[in-house]
């Protein structure tokens, strides 16, 4: 076993939300790591505690200001020892009420909004710096600006052991913020405006991964396909043709991107979802609401007709397309006919999967200002019965793979002893009996049946002969690391 130096400091990181702190949380610890911190599964031993946030409904913020209320605790606890516990808050609560935590929670050293990511070394030094100082003499790091330089140019790539322990798919951001404005989203002041990285920058980042024995890529943006970064000749490059150049990246057999908005659901991107056989067919592509009194009020320029028209668009080129979606119920205004409507919309559209929520009123927002709040009991109701619709498609879309063979990528050990699972095409969870030396492969699976949220497989003749089938049948399977399959 190796020793762990004495100048290590433990790191825990506990993410909430969305992909895209899930990656931001990664690209911290590697931040980090040049200066001696090792990420921890155990809160409990951490030296750095920091919390990305998210600010997207009213329940995720609470999260955090309970979530402080312990940490309080185990700082009390780690210093009545003689040891120290550093706290900061990221993500986009401490953007959006950075102050405000700095009040109303005195134990915390840190607070940074998702720009200032790159900065963290020199905060965490400062933090750690006044530790001399009294308690009341002490004041917190708050660093909530937009900076003016590229924070992906400052970050450190992952070391490749850091790759390979992360596992065979990986997040990537290529595009952050949103220039949208719905009237009910955080994410244009949070995240701010919409900023593509270079193209050269993306494509070095996924060959990075793919060297570590990543096979999946999910793109990243808070509206993805509205991706325009500059290629090297500074031509804006959109998402389809930034697909065609990734699916050149030998090793890498799946991509997928989220979260879309329906109106840069571009003929480019189409095309590509059409050529590519590395651009899995599932997409995540949210209405919000099927009434167009709702989608106008809800800023969401777009009408029930047109994203229906892009469905069909999307079908013909790719026929198998699986549709996942978010929807928001109970939106100020919203009658019962409206949601009438968002139920015909799911009906139409078929779903593999939904995300739904109850509208949650965010301060800053225009639709905080609208009339006609709804009732909690008639949110309950309508978000009750949309739940019940998406279910049953979702079942239904689970069944009518049974008796398929479906390519699955094997990632992991299942639940049950001696099984492995991995996902489907459509991001579907996969389980059936097998070796963790399959780990790392792409292998046909007969769907022989379902349970809860997953499908159950059994291997073909073609995956016990263990042939990769990545959709490439020309690319070569990456050798994957034994540390990946523990
Ligand atoms: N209330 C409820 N749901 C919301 N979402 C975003 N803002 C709100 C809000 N204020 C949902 C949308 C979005 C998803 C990420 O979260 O459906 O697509
Ligand atoms: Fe929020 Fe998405 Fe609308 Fe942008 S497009 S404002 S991220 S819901």
């Amino acid at each position: 076993m190796t020793q762990t130096p004495q100048n290590t400091k433990k790191l825990f990181i506990k993410t909430y939300g969305c992909q895209m702190n899930v990656y931001d949380s990664d690209r911290m610890a590697d931040a980090l790591a040049p200066h001696g911190y090792q990420p921890v599964s155990d809160i409990a031993t951490a030296d750095l505690v920091l919390l990305n946030t998210c600010h997207i409904r009213e329940k995720a913020s609470e999260k955090v200001f309970s979530e402080l209320g312990r940490l309080k605790e185990l700082q009390a606890e780690r210093r009545a020892g003689g040891q120290d516990l550093l706290i900061g808050v990221a993500g986009c609560v401490a953007q959006a009420e950075g102050e405000e935590i700095a009040r109303r929670a005195p134990v915390v050293d840190m607070v940074f909004g998702p720009q200032a990511y790159h900065r963290l070394p020199d905060m965490v030094a400062k933090a750690a710096g006044s530790r001399h100082l009294h308690p009341a003499l002490r004041t917190p790091v708050i660093d909530t600006d937009f900076p003016e330089e590229d924070k992906f140019d400052y970050l450190p790539a992952p070391q490749k052991e850091v790759v390979i322990k992360r596992g065979l798919t990986a997040f990537l951001t290529v595009q952050e913020g949103c220039d949208k404005f719905c009237s009910f989203c955080v994410v244009p002041y949070t995240r701010g405006a919409e900023v593509s990285r270079p193209v050269q920058q993306v494509l070095a980042e996924a060959r990075g991964l793919v060297a570590g024995g990543v096979r999946e890529i999910t793109l990243l943006g808070q509206n993805v396909n509205a991706y325009h970064g500059l290629d090297e000749a500074g031509n804006p490059v959109g998402l389809g043709q930034l697909a065609y150049l990734l699916a050149e990246i030998e090793g890498l057999a799946r991509l997928r991107y989220t979260t879309s908005h329906p109106r840069d659901m571009d003929d480019g991107l189409i095309a590509a979802h059409r050529d590519l056989d590395i651009l899995m067919p599932y997409l995540h592509l949210p209405v919000q609401s099927g009434s167009d009194t709702i989608l106008k009020a809800m800023n969401r320029r777009h009408t029930r007709d047109d994203y229906m028209r892009v469905i069909d668009k999307i079908r013909s080129a790719r026929s198998d397309m699986a549709l996942s979606g978010d929807f928001i119920v109970g939106f100020p205004g919203e009658t019962d006919k409206d949601f009438e409507d968002t139920l015909r919309i799911i009906a139409d559209v078929g779903y593999a999967s939904a995300y739904s929520f109850k509208y949650s009123t965010r301060p800053g927002t225009p639709g905080a200002n609208l009339d006609g709040q709804i009732e909690e009991a008639v949110k309950n109701e309508r978000l009750y019965r949309l739940q019940a619709l998406v279910d049953a498609q979702t079942t239904a879309f689970h069944t009518s793979c049974v008796g398929k063979t479906l390519p699955v990528l094997i990632e992991r050990e299942g639940r049950m002893a001696g099984q492995v699972g991995g996902r489907s095409p459509y991001l579907q969870a996969v389980h059936f009996e097998g070796s963790t030396d399959l780990i790392g492969q792409i292998l046909p699976l007969e769907i022989i049946g379902t349970s809860t949220n997953s499908l159950v497989g059994k291997l073909t003749q073609a995956g016990l002969n263990n042939s990769d089938i990545s959709h490439d049948t020309t690319r070569k399977s990456v050798s994957v690391d034994e540390s990946r399959v523990a």
